[in-house]
């Protein structure tokens, strides 16, 4: 692929832009040319003031006339404004990122027989860590996230909506960690010391998922001592009951989903 088109230059968008460009190596072939959309365009200005072959365009429909594969990185609630009356070949590749539009409704909008690939990158393809699941299959597309940290093609749109399921769990993660924070400067922590401290601990819990030897219960044992205080708070916090609620959660949002 020569020519990538991006409908929506925002924190995706930017992030795809710089895995392409300097995530480091040549990610396994030369770097397409990548076209931007006017909207975001501010950011779109800075990528194309920093990158070689990165331009911004005057509209969308330019965008997907001068690209082989045109990513769609607005929200759910531009969608239909950025996109309807567009004309798109059937020889172009579309890259839907949008949560919550669905191929048939992006198809519907677009009216295209151009294939359409649901995809979900998240932000470390910036440093081309990140496994971007896809589906369906398709070569052209996966090739694309397999040089920005790896792709996951799933089997059926019923496994892409789980792994878009599980992406919506980062933040509450996040949260946690602040939570924890917010806890020990109530005690009377420094600010600065608590915050320190929490990423420390939590930077190797990082780590120790890189070991994929272990599986996740495996890795949650070897950190506990029986009857000790991780098990404590392990067992009294993150009991049967809150765990329930997480899954009730999740289910809630895969209904939305589908
Ligand atoms: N962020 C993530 O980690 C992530 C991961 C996977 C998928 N996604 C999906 O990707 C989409 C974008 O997310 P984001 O976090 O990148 O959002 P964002 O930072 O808000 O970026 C959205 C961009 O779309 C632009 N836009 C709005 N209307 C447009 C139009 N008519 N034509 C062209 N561009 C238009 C906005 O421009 P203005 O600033 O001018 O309004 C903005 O730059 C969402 O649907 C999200 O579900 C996000």
């Amino acid at each position: 692929m020569q020519r990538i088109g991006i409908i929506g230059v925002g924190e995706i968008g930017r992030a795809i832009v710089e895995g392409l460009r300097d995530g480091g190596g040549d990610g396994g072939g030369a770097s397409p040319d990548v076209f931007l959309s006017p909207r975001g365009a501010r950011t779109a200005a800075e990528l194309s003031e920093r990158f070689e072959r990165v331009d911004v365009c005057a509209g969308n429909q330019e965008v997907v006339d001068r690209s082989e594969v045109v990513v769609i990185a607005v929200r759910r609630q531009d969608h239909h404004e950025a996109l309807a009356g567009l004309t798109v070949p059937e020889d172009r590749t579309v890259v839907n990122l949008t949560a919550g539009v669905s191929t048939d409704g992006l198809r519907r909008t677009l009216a295209t027989g151009a294939a359409i690939v649901g995809a979900i990158p998240l932000p470390a393809v910036r440093e081309r860590r990140s496994v971007t699941v896809t589906y369906p299959s398709h070569p052209v597309v996966d090739a694309l996230f397999g040089r920005l940290g790896g792709v996951l093609p799933v089997a059926d749109q019923d496994a892409f909506d789980v792994f878009s399921a599980l992406t919506s769990t980062l933040t509450a993660h996040y949260a946690y960690l602040s939570t924890l924070t917010s806890w020990a400067t109530d005690h009377g922590i420094a600010p600065d010391a608590a915050d320190h401290y929490v990423r420390g601990l939590f930077q190797s819990v990082g780590r120790s998922l890189g070991d994929e030897s272990r599986p996740l219960h495996r890795l949650a044992a070897d950190h506990e001592t029986p009857g000790g205080s991780n098990e404590r708070i392990r067992t009294t916090w993150f009991d049967p009951s809150n765990a329930a609620a997480l899954k009730k959660a999740l289910d809630g949002l895969l209904d939305d989903l589908r």
